[in-house]
């Protein structure tokens, strides 16, 4: 055993690990739930508002509906909708999701500020997951640019074009770690790695909220879902998810506690059942970690109805045990599961449920609203003159299409790109190449249908008569209906035979395979991650008839490519970019831009690798290679088809070996990068870092820094990481944050297996 000195750096007492504590009536009262949890700093203005509401205005305030009629039309007659609309009126309703123009944002405020009692205003949420009206790349493809400062601009786009419409929330980011190429969702995540997905996370919320919350510009943003909704059993969505608590602290947690380190106004829990306990429920992620050791004051919202899903689980009884356990635990406000409106006042009454739970909660609502400058002005967010000039801003457009670019990851080229501007004869083929709504993605909800730009459109500036285009074999349903493209497994080969006869009498032949934009997102798990339908099979019989094919891959996910990595000369990542999707293809494919991408998920060589990600634990059997018994598959390599970290550029790097300089709190990194070709480019530079032995064991690769580099051609940078506590130390099983003296191995290199480095030892 090794007996190292232990240094705690955070040392956080945890009696229990993730203790379910479903009592809320004698064993625990109200004030120890929430003086374990920190009290919120409060205010006069909040304090006196909140002495002067009933109950029912405080479970109003904890109560979220999504748009239930025209509010700018007559009051509703159908009975459900007319009670929904009396409750807006007399503040029994705290805030509206899915409400998205000003003119529906100010009738509704209306109704709620000059009607209800307290006239309390609303928070107006939406899922502005990558920008709003213009759309910009899937989150994935965002966080494969590696480029923060462009994601939080992207960010900040998205709020002001949302802010513009009257909304004044979005529930992202999403910050699930994701390394189950299955699930559909891990579009809307910064993908497997904890560093990486950290980094994306302060990024997003920075960007979102800007420095002033009260600025019309600017928005709360969300941090969702608390937590561990992306390790969904399977693949498959709702799914329950069961992993130790090494992962909780080490993977799971900490692009969260990122996001509350940079100022992140809202939480969401999620619908994941966690280790027996549905999240929603779950005191111990909420009070104890998020409100209490992480000291985060604003407010949680569940999922979508998730309060009542407890049910389902078998956590709660009914709804009313629902609400019961989702207050208790820390869950502020109710979306859509109408609990807390139908059970918490009589809970209140019969005193199962605290009043001090209540006020906890509203005090937090109220204090995010107040950030938000609505009590100052309810229609703040409501400007009918910047809602029309944001609509059609240029600028948007042009950051969007920057990075859509910076987004594309080149998987592979055996010379045949840049396509040069003289080419003629250049078939394009593939059902995707035409659309102009896949690459808007999932999750666009304020985008108009059918705007983006499409692969053949962006081609066209370069191509014009030289370019013939066939449509192949069907990937998705002709109308592009949201529930249609449900429909993955088209079988009609009809269209192969003119794809093939036009790659015949072609030089070269553009493919753009892969994914529909609304087949990944929510709900969209899939068991077989190859090119959907029968693409494969079209590429292989059009590779019989022309071998210079480039494949222009879109997808809210990592597919199995095997296949093609072995038969296809170039394959280019392209996800799903956005509104200007096609135009981003484009410049890449000619060389306009130079790929700078890198995988911010490992692509498997096949389903089976899944989940696949490269910072896994060593096995005992270490490094060693048997004939049998190490630790392996028999039928395909452990390595992945493309590892994290990795991608192409147009010009060649090279890295001189990392110097490594101990110092008292850990090391200095250097190494110098050379572009040896003759075309400028961007360049990741990556470091890992592998804790040989610790008292938990770790990884054996990590990523501890990143830097992306301009380097012209034949040109240099040296680039320095320094390694101190935040980068070396990790939680124990206790939640006590270790930085273990000891051998440390340090790699640098362009992705997460090409490395090379040497060692240093932290005294
Ligand atoms: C999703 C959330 C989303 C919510 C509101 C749910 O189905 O899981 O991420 O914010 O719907 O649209």
């Amino acid at each position: 055993m090794k007996t190292k000195l232990l240094f705690l750096l955070a040392l956080i007492s945890i009696s229990l690990i993730c203790c379910n504590k479903q009592m809320s009536d004698a064993a625990q009262t109200a004030t120890e739930i929430i003086t374990e949890s920190t009290e919120v700093e409060s205010n006069d203005f909040i304090e006196s508002l909140l002495a002067k509401m009933t109950v029912e205005e405080k479970v109003g305030q904890m109560t979220q509906y999504t748009g239930f009629f025209d509010p700018t039309g007559p009051v509703p007659k159908d009975s459900g909708q007319k009670e929904k609309y009396e409750a807006v009126k007399s503040g029994k309703v705290g805030s509206m999701l899915n409400v998205k123009t000003v003119k529906d944002v100010r009738a509704l405020q209306k109704l709620a500020v000059e009607n209800s009692r307290l006239g309390i205003p609303l928070i107006f949420g939406f899922d502005v997951i990558h920008g709003h009206k213009i759309a910009a790349p899937i989150p994935l493809a965002e966080s494969a640019s590696w480029d923060l400062e462009a994601i939080k601009k992207s960010a900040a786009n998205a709020a002001k074009e949302a802010s513009a419409v009257g909304i004044n929330w979005t529930f992202a980011p999403m910050v699930d770690i994701g390394r189950d190429a299955r699930w559909g969702r891990v579009m809307e995540g910064g993908g497997e790695d904890p560093y990486l997905g950290s980094k994306i996370a302060t990024a997003r919320v920075k960007g979102f909220q800007g420095d002033d919350l009260s600025d019309p510009t600017t928005i709360a943003a969300c941090a969702k879902h608390f937590a561990g909704y992306g390790y969904t059993e399977d693949g498959r969505d709702y799914n329950t998810t069961d992993f130790g608590i090494s992962t909780m602290y080490n993977v799971v947690l900490p692009p969260f506690k990122a996001a509350v380190d940079a100022g992140v106004q809202t939480f969401m829990n999620g619908f994941n059942d966690w280790n027996g306990i549905p999240v929603t429920g779950n005191e111990w992620l909420q009070r104890d970690i998020l409100k209490g050791q992480w000291g985060f004051d604003g407010f949680v919202v569940s999922d979508w109805g998730s309060i009542g899903e407890m049910v389902a689980h078998g956590y709660a009884e009914d709804n009313e045990h629902a609400a019961e356990l989702a207050v208790v635990a820390g869950s502020d406000m109710d979306m859509e599961a109408y609990a807390y409106q139908n059970f918490l006042p009589a809970l209140v009454d019969s005193n199962v449920v605290d009043m001090a739970l209540l006020d906890d909660a509203v005090r937090r609502i109220l204090t995010v609203k107040q950030r938000l400058g609505l009590f100052d002005d309810p229609y703040l967010y409501c400007d009918e003159e910047r809602e029309a000039a944001m609509a059609v801003s240029q600028e948007v457009k042009d950051d969007a299409l920057d990075i859509a670019k910076k987004s594309i990851v080149l998987l592979k080229n055996d010379d045949i790109l840049p396509l040069s501007k003289s080419a003629t004869r250049v078939a394009v083929i593939g059902q995707l190449a035409e659309s102009k709504n896949a690459a808007l993605g999932s999750w666009r909800l304020g985008v108009e249908d059918n705007t983006a730009v499409s692969v053949i459109e962006g081609l066209e500036p370069y191509l014009g008569k030289n370019m013939t285009y066939q449509r192949g074999v069907e990937v998705y349903n002709g109308t592009e209906g949201f529930v249609n493209e449900l429909n993955i497994n088209f079988d009609d080969e009809s269209g192969i035979r003119e794809a093939v006869s036009l790659a015949r009498s072609s030089d070269i032949v553009i493919v753009v395979a892969g994914e529909h934009g609304y087949q990944s997102g929510e709900g969209r798990s899939r068991t077989d991650i190859r090119l959907p339908g029968l693409q494969r099979e079209m590429l292989k019989q059009l590779k019989e008839a022309n071998e210079n094919i480039v494949l222009v891959v879109t997808s809210g996910r990592p597919l199995e490519l095997s296949w093609e990595d072995e038969n296809i000369p170039a394959i280019v990542q392209a996800w799903q970019l956005g509104t200007r999707a096609g135009d981003a293809i484009a410049e890449v494919l000619f060389g306009d831009y130079n790929p700078s991408g890198k995988l911010p998920m490992t692509f498997p060589r096949n389903v089976g690798q899944v989940p696949a990600y490269y910072g896994v634990k060593s096995t005992g059997r270490g490094d060693a290679i048997d004939l049998v018994f190490w630790s392996h598959y028999s039928d395909m390599p452990n390595s992945p088809l493309y590892p994290f970290g990795y991608g192409l550029s147009y010009t060649t790097y090279e890295y001189s070996k990392p110097t490594i300089t101990p110092t008292t709190s850990g090391a200095s990194v250097s190494v110098t990068v050379t572009n040896t070709g003759n075309v400028d480019g961007e360049e990741v530079v990556q470091l890992y870092i592998r804790d040989k032995a610790a008292s938990v064991t770790r990884p054996v690769k990590e990523l501890k820094g990143f830097e992306k580099v301009a380097i012209k051609a034949g040109g240099s940078q040296t680039v320095t990481f320094t390694l101190g506590s935040e980068e070396l130390g990790f939680f124990n099983n206790d939640g006590e944050y270790l930085v273990e003296p000891g051998e440390f191995d340090v790699m640098v290199g362009p992705n997460c297996m090409d490395t090379e480095g040497g060692s240093f030892i932290l005294k």
